[in-house]
């Protein structure tokens, strides 16, 4: 399945790299303005489900733009066609394709494809993870402010509950700087290289996270909600760190203010 998702994420990939700069039609999400979707992101992922369909026809599929296929089947592939879709649509090169594969509830494998560096990121339920050939490991850092944080904004900014703004600021203060790279699963795939040390996020879909939180822990890292408690991709919060900052990442993110 893993080599399926593989080649499924390539293929997009590459379908994606061709197409920046060049899309014609442009919706917004749910009326929100700056939640946006093209057809480039309905191309990449039908493309993906019809790969997935001819070899599993009857594995759940659930997928940021056309929601669950649900057939009762204990395997269930989650599929973001394009994730970092603002970027694409403004030519910049920081966007992916991110495919996890869940087996009764416990994601097992993920694949995470930057066609802009053509970088595979790959992990499987206990066996590592990988960048390319190359095994991955989180960093080493121990403090904060030996630590470079990524993280990234919803789209509901202002009416969000979860103080986005006020961890920012926390993690600003205390961190060696903050980077916002607009897609979620290269942010956990570069927590996984240990490029980054920790991430955090308010609200995610699990489109987002199913490959990356399976990369991060294959490589060593640890990944829970803001309580600390085991993360469900099917929960919005998402902290992940190389384990050694994670104690006071949750304490920046439990700060009054
Ligand atoms: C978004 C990106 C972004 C994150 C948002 C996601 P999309 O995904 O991952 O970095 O901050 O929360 O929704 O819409 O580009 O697939
Ligand atoms: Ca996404
Ligand atoms: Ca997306």
């Amino acid at each position: 399945m893993i080599e399926l998702a593989i080649a499924a994420a390539q293929e997009a990939g590459a379908f994606l790299k061709e197409r920046v700069g060049k899309v014609l039609a442009i919706e917004e999400k749910f009326g929100q303005a700056r939640n946006l979707v093209s057809e480039i992101d309905k191309g990449s992922e039908a493309g993906i489900i019809r790969r997935i369909k001819a070899r599993y026809p009857d594995h759940d599929i659930l997928a940021e733009e056309s929601g669950l296929q649900h057939t009762g089947s204990d395997y269930r592939w989650i599929i973001d066609p394009l994730d970092g879709t603002t970027n694409f649509l403004h030519a910049v090169p920081i966007f992916c394709v991110t495919i996890g594969i869940e087996f009764k509830g416990e994601i097992i494998a993920g694949v995470t494809y930057d066609p802009n560096r053509d970088e595979l990121f790959t992990a499987e339920l206990g066996s590592g993870a990988f960048l390319g050939t190359q095994q991955l490991h989180v960093s080493t850092a121990e403090t904060m402010i030996q630590s470079l944080m990524v993280t990234g904004f919803p789209y509901n900014l202002g009416e969000n509950k979860d103080r986005p703004l006020d961890h920012f600021g926390n993690f600003a203060m205390a961190s060696q700087g903050i980077r916002r790279l607009g897609s979620a699963a290269l942010d956990l795939a570069y927590v996984a290289s240990g490029r980054f040390d920790g991430y955090w996020e308010v609200s995610l879909n699990p489109w987002d996270m199913a490959a990356g939180v399976l990369i991060v822990r294959e490589a060593g890292g640890r990944t829970t909600d803001f309580m600390g408690n085991a993360l469900s991709v099917y929960q919005k919060q998402v902290l992940a760190t190389n384990g050694r900052i994670h104690s006071l990442c949750l304490d920046i993110l439990n700060k009054s203010q």
